[in-house]
């Protein structure tokens, strides 16, 4: 079996796509969940782009021990000194450089010429060197770059000291077969990547990323960049639980292993989407909620006779429990913590202690609560915040009737200060919301999204709202969960609107 190493830039690539900015709570709590699907790389930004991306590198690097934490940087030498400050402190730090080599970015983007180019890669993979001898460089773009000319540059990296090669399909342009045979080209023409890690990066533009990247490890390459959900530039990176468990299922082909622990996926890509406030489609490989649903008949009557006639993995292996304990009100708090630690959490006792008091007024208001109920009590009362809750809901109150204007009434609290206003509205949630502007006035701001999910089956489910708004050039998230969608909205935009209010105060110093 081949080893194939899995670096995640869930953190880099994929928090540098819309609406999925994360703060360094949020980064710090991903980077967790990456250590214990023990990914051998995490890439955990991009550490010139700003102060912000800066501290979190650093604070990655500082807290994780058991991957390589690497900081992007273009082949720059400031670039290159400031991804070194961020990541000097890691137990096994990483500097990943990049420039573009084919002959559009080069012409129209760096405008510069091929052979400056040439230089450029040897010159600031040699300067990146001196800092740590862990140093990777991408060819941006290189699968629409002259294969000679991309075989020129990765000899020049090789040779001025690049432990890791990539090879990335920027614009997600490639097919399977190419990148197989741009692989195998590679190796052949420059036999000095015998003594380096070969790296895949493959966007998913055509929807071809997991299958591109499947197909360059067949022509040779040992190490996959990717990222939690596929999450990334555009539509997307590489997904990691889409690569790892395809290595996995089908070993009889790839003969590869990585070493990821399978039953952390499902974690980890609940914690992001929590964290992003998105939920996984519904037919998502691995992930989604129908990955190992069988509704058909004739699925049915075979998964009872044999699980393998409809199934190729199982739900255990990615960390999904099947059975589904089912807790309620006389389900004391030792039955509670049990639970939760059998599904993989580690709450602190104040952590705990909230999720408790939560679950006891949920018991109140739904008959049963099962693992997706907990799921969400926990995520949503365990939350990265670090925004401070400016206002607070107090109380509510609405009338709506298909036939009057909706009426609400909020009152928000502010420290000891509660704050009232009613207001008319085209229904309860808009009536809702114009009170709280009436009482915050916040500055003008739009709707990005505005999602409702229900988290189980029942009428008294738990309503999910998922809400961005943008204002000032920015997106800003704000998440609710009710059993009473009304309440659950007005939480997330109070959230949303606590967020847009801190950026504010401090854009404004
Ligand atoms: O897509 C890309 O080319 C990249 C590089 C910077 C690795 O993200
Ligand atoms: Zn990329």
């Amino acid at each position: 079996m081949r080893k194939i190493k899995i670096f995640d830039t869930t953190l880099r690539d994929g928090e540098q796509s819309p609406g999925c900015s994360m703060n360094l709570a949020e980064k710090l709590k991903v980077a967790a969940c990456l250590e214990k699907l023990r990914v051998d790389v995490i890439e955990a930004g991009f550490a010139i782009a700003s102060p912000g991306d800066f501290a979190s590198v650093e604070a990655i690097s500082k807290a994780v021990k058991d991957c390589t934490v690497a900081s992007l940087a273009r082949a720059t030498k400031g670039d290159i000194d400031c991804a070194w400050s961020a990541v000097r402190q890691a137990a096994d730090p990483r500097i990943h450089l990049f420039i573009a080599t084919s002959p559009l970015h080069m012409e129209y983007k760096l405008k510069m010429k091929p052979e400056d180019v040439l230089t450029q890669i040897t010159e600031m993979t040699a300067y990146a060197k001196q800092y740590v001898s862990n140093v990777e460089f991408s060819a941006e773009d290189a699968t629409r770059s002259d294969p000679e000319f991309l075989a020129q540059a990765v000899r020049n990296a090789i040779a001025a000291g690049a432990t890791v090669v990539n090879i990335p399909d920027t614009v997600g342009y490639t097919t399977p077969a190419e990148m197989r045979a741009l692989i195998e080209y590679l190796v052949r023409e420059v036999p000095e990547t015998a003594g380096i890690e070969l790296s895949l990066h493959c966007h998913n533009d055509l929807g071809m990323a997991t299958a591109n990247s499947l197909a360059g490890i067949l022509g040779g390459a040992t190490q996959v960049e990717c990222t939690v959900n596929g999450l990334g530039e555009r539509s997307g990176n590489t997904s990691m639980e889409e690569v790892v468990m395809a290595l996995r299922t089908r070993a009889d082909i790839y003969e590869c292993e990585t070493r990821i622990e399978t039953t952390q996926i499902y974690r980890a890509s609940k914690t992001v989407y929590d964290i992003i406030g998105q939920t996984a489609p519904l037919n998502k490989p691995i992930v989604g909620k129908n990955a190992f649903l069988h509704e058909s008949g004739i699925h049915q009557h075979g998964v009872l006779a044999n699980k393998k006639t409809y199934e190729i993995l199982t739900p255990e292996s990615v960390g999904i429990r099947v059975e589904n304990l089912v807790l309620g009100k006389h389900s004391g708090k030792h039955a509670f913590e049990a639970h939760l630690k059998e599904l993989g959490y580690e709450l602190t006792q104040d952590e705990l202690l909230r999720c408790f008091t939560e679950f006891k007024a949920l018991c109140d208001k739904k008959k049963t609560i099962n693992d997706a109920d907990l799921e969400a009590l926990v995520s949503h009362n365990t939350r990265a915040e670090e925004t401070e809750e400016r206002y607070k809901l107090d109380w509510f109150a609405v009338h709506t009737t298909n036939f009057t204007t909706a009426t609400a009434t909020i009152c928000l609290r502010r420290g000891e200060e509660t704050l009232q206003a009613v207001s008319l509205g085209d229904g309860p949630i808009d009536a809702a919301f114009q009170a709280v502007d009436d009482i915050v006035k916040p500055v003008e701001h739009a709707f990005a999204t505005f999602t409702i999910q229900s988290i189980s089956e029942g009428k008294d489910t738990l309503g999910d709202i998922n809400l961005k708004l943008s204002a000032l050039g920015r997106t800003f998230r704000g998440h609710g969960l009710s059993t009473d969608i009304i309440e659950a909205s007005i939480l997330a935009y109070v959230e949303a609107i606590n967020r847009l209010c801190a950026y504010q105060n401090k854009q404004e110093g």
